[in-house]
């Protein structure tokens, strides 16, 4: 058995990675800014929670330390449209805490360090047909925040050289039950939670390639898959996916689950501040053997019923 640090472990993907670190009988201790974490109790009740910044590196160190931490997943970053807002905090968090991340580990004998990157690091040529791209395609991102998670990965095989095991999950679109704000897939589950308990919504214009959307269940499974999965051949890896959805193909979705929702699309693009190109997953689909256990319109029915059952949740 292992002892797993998860950093960002309340959060929207965290709590899941979390929750299926402990099914599979791993202990497990959350390093969040906040311990108020309500669902992450109620899905892992056994995980220990510390409140507290990864940019306290005595703090991290003592965590690793007293745990004897074998394995970190570290998902803490600074997201979401604040994130564009705020670029020095964005850097702060998410260059300076991943790097505080990869030197603890490296001093403190971590066996594997996975942390999520995102297909915000990746940038697009004006003339991007939404060809699925895959590990090697390098064009350089065009928000301050995926500048940081770009960071992250340039640092990633320069630990690796200095016998850090580090490896880098590109998350996708991750939606589904958690926070109704602060992150663009947050914005996302707002709208379905809207949807299932009869309010009016406005649906964002999106990339005109669609964007690959997955449940953030099934992007918390991959996450844990890939920091235990044996050492292979590569350190990056891009999420598998069902595919891109336009956000018509959303709202057809949401219509199917609810007929007679109220939903409206924006016609003032773009939702995000760029847009990120699809990836190609079949590296992960081959060397961690990782496929996606949802289907999109699976998530969103899923969600849709819980919110019926839970409408306080949005509140
Ligand atoms: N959700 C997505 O669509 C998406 C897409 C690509 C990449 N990612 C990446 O996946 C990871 C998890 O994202 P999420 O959707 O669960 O986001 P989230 O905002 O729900 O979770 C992030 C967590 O990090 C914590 N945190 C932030 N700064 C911290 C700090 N300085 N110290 C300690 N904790 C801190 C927050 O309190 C939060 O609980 C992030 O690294 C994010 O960049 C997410």
């Amino acid at each position: 058995m292992t002892h797993i640090l998860v950093t960002g472990g309340t959060g929207n993907i965290g709590m899941y990675a979390v929750a299926e670190f402990a099914r599979r009988g791993h202990d497990v201790t959350v390093l969040d800014q906040t311990s108020e974490a309500p669902m992450l109790r109620a899905i892992a009740p056994d995980a220990e929670i510390v409140a507290g910044d990864i940019l306290d590196v005595d703090l991290l160190s003592r965590i690793v330390k007293d745990r004897r931490i074998s394995h970190i997943l570290h998902l803490a970053a600074f997201l979401g449209p604040e994130s564009v807002t705020f670029p020095i905090k964005a850097m702060d968090v998410n260059c300076r805490g991943t790097a505080n991340i990869f030197d603890v580990a490296l001093a403190m004998n971590v066996e594997r360090v996975t942390w999520s990157s995102s297909i915000a690091a990746l940038g697009t040529l004006p003339e991007y047909d939404g060809t699925p791209v895959n590990e090697d395609y390098r064009i350089a991102p065009l928000t301050t925040y995926g500048a940081s998670k770009y960071y992250g990965e340039l640092m990633t095989p320069i630990y690796r050289q200095r016998g850090l095991d580090a490896t880098c999950v590109r998350a996708a679109f991750a939606f589904g039950l958690g926070k109704l704000s602060g992150s663009w897939g947050a914005n996302y589950n707002r709208i379905i939670y809207n949807t299932a308990v009869g309010r009016p919504s406005v649906f964002p214009s999106w990339a005109k390639t669609g964007v690959q959307m997955i449940y953030n269940k099934d992007q918390a499974k991959f996450c844990v898959e890939a920091t235990l999965a044996p050492s292979g051949e590569h350190w990056l890896f891009n999420t598998p996916t069902e595919r891109a959805f336009s956000e018509d193909d959303v709202i057809t979705i949401l219509r199917d689950i609810v007929p007679d929702c109220d939903i409206v699309r924006d016609s003032t693009p773009p939702f995000g501040s760029a847009f990120p190109p699809n990836v190609d997953g079949s590296r992960a689909r081959h060397a961690i053997g990782y496929q996606p256990d949802y289907t999109v319109k699976a998530a969103i029915a899923e969600m849709v019923e819980y919110y019926r059952q839970n409408p306080d949740q949005g509140i």
